[in-house]
């Protein structure tokens, strides 16, 4: 009898123990956009597509703003699609910040994002963002051609204004551009065929015309912006705002162009990591970062895409998107594409940059 109320005691008790974990760990747990729930220790970890300037002002600003914690690691757009698949399991970052969409798009696909429609992704328009909230785009930039104009004219070459003209033998081994399967610029291209071509072999065989005039495939996408500065390459293919930065560190020779036929862009994305450990100040990152405070910051680190929130200062050093002839650039289906074309290019074109 003394026993049997002894054990009920006990039962109730480890209830009551049960209910009042359960109690704080509801406090600690938040439950995050797309269902999973994780606690939060007032910090962000950043993985950053954006310069590393512009990612360590950012970071700085959210801080000096919110009062959380923020640290990055920059990586290009392939190394943190596979890094944050790396981390599935034991997530490593909180928030992707900055790159293009398609990116986003196949890290979607290959469910490491959760959904998170922000409340300040109201102003931001339809056209720069995933409707469920699996990424909202802060920034868009237009990929061009960033030309040496000094040895341009030495070769007797004009700047080029078209992709065809890139293709000129005269210009043999005088190309920078990045890899696809690491850089999102270099992605951008190799998209950017294959829409102009109409299919994924007519744009592997612009790639595969042009290969003879590339010196070298650098894992950055903005790299070829300093070979052309220092005269390795006559032209880079980078994004038009990369050559712009590089003109004011001291380069006023470098130019910028953009093909007739037309030119890809891409939709610089924000996202909340799949079981990100900080999902409460992850999502107030991203909250933040679709904000006028936020996306004017660039231009303080020389950083000059398009902001997307519409109510932000737009730099004149940032190109008139309506001035050029932009293709359509659907993230969806060039992420969906991604691994099968970078494989392709790998194969077909050239490896992947080992270091
Ligand atoms: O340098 C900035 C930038 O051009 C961004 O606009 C872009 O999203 C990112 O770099 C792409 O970097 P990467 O080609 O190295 O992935």
């Amino acid at each position: 009898m003394v026993a049997g109320r002894l054990r009920v005691r006990a039962t109730r008790a480890a209830a009551m123990l049960a209910a009042a974990l359960m109690v704080t760990a509801g406090c600690a747990r938040e439950n995050s956009g797309g269902g999973s729930s994780a606690k939060d220790g007032g910090v962000v970890h950043v993985v950053c597509g954006a310069t590393e300037d512009w990612c360590a002002a950012t970071t700085a600003r959210f801080t000096k703003t919110t009062g959380i914690k923020a640290d990055f690691v920059r990586l290009s757009s392939g190394e943190a699609l596979a890094r944050i698949k790396a981390g599935k399991g034991n997530v490593e970052f909180d928030v992707w910040y900055g790159g293009p969409a398609d990116g986003y798009a196949a890290a979607a696909k290959d469910g490491v994002l959760d959904t998170y429609v922000s409340p300040g992704s109201t102003i931001i328009p339809d056209r720069y963002k995933d409707k469920s909230g699996l990424w909202t785009g802060v920034y868009v930039g237009a990929l061009g051609f960033c030309s040496n104009t000094t040895l341009l004219k030495k070769d007797g070459l004009e700047v080029p204004d078209s992709w065809a003209d890139l293709l000129d033998p005269k210009l043999s081994k005088d190309i920078g551009m990045a890899h696809p399967s690491t850089s999102g610029t270099a992605y951008t291209a190799l998209w950017t065929q294959v829409v102009l071509g109409g299919s994924e072999d007519k744009g592997m065989d612009y790639l595969r015309k042009l290969h003879p005039n590339i010196l070298q495939y650098t894992k950055s996408g903005s790299a070829p912006a300093q070979m052309t500065a220092r005269g390795e390459v006559a032209v880079g293919i980078i994004f038009s705002h990369d050559c712009v930065a590089t003109m004011e560190q001291g380069f006023p020779d470098l130019k910028v162009s953009f093909p007739a036929e037309g030119t890809g862009y891409e939709i610089g994305g924000v996202a909340l990591v799949k079981g990100a450990k900080n999902s409460v100040s992850g999502k107030k990152f991203v909250d933040w970062s679709l904000t006028t405070e936020a996306q004017e910051v660039g231009p303080t680190v020389k950083s000059y895409q398009f902001p997307t929130n519409p109510n932000a200062k737009v730099s004149d050093k940032v190109v008139n998107l309506s001035d050029i002839k932009l293709v359509e650039y659907d993230a969806v289906k060039a992420g969906s594409a991604k691994s099968t074309l970078t494989k392709r290019f790998d194969a077909e074109v050239a490896q992947a940059p080992k270091s």
